[in-house]
């Protein structure tokens, strides 16, 4: 059988049928090694020579990725953050960047910094205006856009054919950060992106045990030897167990994504017009600006990623956070249980992050149980 004829929910479910080749086990055997023995001829063995370089469980990770993305390859990292960071180190010295300013903050605080050093010029556009990035665009100059969407914060969404165009007009390529959106909803490669990335430490894995990242491109793309030389030098590379934890974590990607999607939707229906609260952002709602592009470009689900903003007395919000009981205080997103954040408090009130806002990742737990919780928690706050 042609694996690729088969749907990427099977794919996923049966990590594109890797059986062990040596015992038959269903699942794949996972390769700790950092060293690799040449064979009698003295040449390399499946190509594995030092795991700094790659070893057998990451690559297993990669093909099965880059099937789900529809991509010619992947490359995994030991976080989000060090295959972003990878992109940025393989661009010419001195290219132009142009970001979201509302995005993931530390990627937005790498690019802030490696400005002011010289190393690259950078400008941000506010997220989801296609003019505003167009006119932070400077052609020939640009070599990388990177979107993110939904934008963690407030979920904005990015036309991702729409930036894939204009990026290609000024001779840019266009990096997705696609980490809110994995592949069983958005496929950002289909949609003319050059590269899909992903903080595989969400919902890739799902289960909030490991940081991961992963890039996966076209085919042809020139950067990409490049992202790979950067990898080998910084051993930025994903490691064996780590690899292994993500590909049983990816077999129950559909699901998971669907039961969480389902859930937010729920959610996001029943407080958006609750009482105590002002406003409800989340990409499912037709409420949110981006509701009509989401619905083309997250074809399984809206995720469970929402903004909940709370009326009344300043302090009602980091008053819910600490009251609820199911929901957990802590940061992250994209794992089978449920976290509140109060991201005011947690990243410092210069951020511009109104003090009335909850961010909250939903899972996959029984929603009514979730939506008594943050019941509870309102009324506390
Ligand atoms: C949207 C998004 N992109 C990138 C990252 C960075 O990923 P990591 O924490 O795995 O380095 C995060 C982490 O929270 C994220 O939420």
């Amino acid at each position: 059988m042609k694996r690729n004829t088969l749907s990427p929910q099977t794919q996923a479910a049966q990590a594109l049928h890797m059986l062990d080749r040596d015992s038959g086990a269903v699942v794949p055997a996972m390769h700790s090694a950092s060293t690799f023995a040449r064979d009698e001829n003295y040449e390399k063995r499946d190509g594995f020579v030092y795991s700094r370089y790659g070893s057998p469980t990451t690559t297993q990770g990669e093909e099965i990725i880059a099937e789900l993305e529809g991509g010619d390859s992947s490359l995994l990292f030991n976080s989000g953050m060090s295959a972003t960071v990878a992109v940025v180190e393989a661009l010419p010295m001195g290219a132009h960047v142009v970001a979201q300013s509302m995005m993931y903050h530390v990627g937005f605080d790498w690019l802030t910094r490696q400005s002011a050093r010289g190393v690259i010029g950078f400008s941000s556009f506010e997220a989801g205006n296609l003019a505003a990035l167009e006119a932070a665009i400077q052609p020939g100059k640009t070599k990388l856009v990177w979107i993110e969407t939904p934008a963690n914060g407030d979920w904005s969404i990015t036309d991702i054919e729409a930036a894939a165009a204009l990026a290609h007009a000024a001779g840019a390529i266009l990096m997705v950060d696609s980490t809110a959106a994995p592949p069983c909803t958005t496929r950002p490669l289909e949609l003319g992106a050059d590269i899909s990335f992903h903080s595989a430490t969400k919902y890739l894995n799902g289960h909030s045990d490991l940081t991961a990242g992963v890039l996966t491109a076209r085919e042809g793309l020139e950067i990409w030897d490049e992202i790979l030389t950067v990898r080998s030098f910084q051993g930025t590379v994903l490691g064996g167990f780590e690899a292994w934890l993500l590909i049983r974590g990816l077999r129950t990607l559909f699901v998971r994504y669907k039961q969480a999607s389902d859930n937010a939707m729920a959610l996001a229906r029943h407080f958006e017009n609750h009482p105590g609260v002002e406003r409800v952002l989340y990409p499912g709602l037709p409420s949110h600006p981006g509701h009509a592009v989401a619905t083309r470009q997250m074809t399984g689900g809206f995720g469970g990623m929402m903004s909940v903003f709370l009326n009344g007395a300043e302090g009602r919000a980091l008053a819910a956070a600490k009251a609820s009981r199911i929901f957990i205080p802590a940061t992250s997103l994209g794992g089978v249980e449920s976290l509140i954040e109060h991201r005011h408090t947690v990243a410092g009130p210069d951020r511009g992050i109104p003090a009335n806002m909850l961010r909250l990742s939903i899972g996959i737990e029984d929603v009514d149980d979730l939506i008594a919780d943050l019941e509870h928690a309102l009324e506390a706050g």
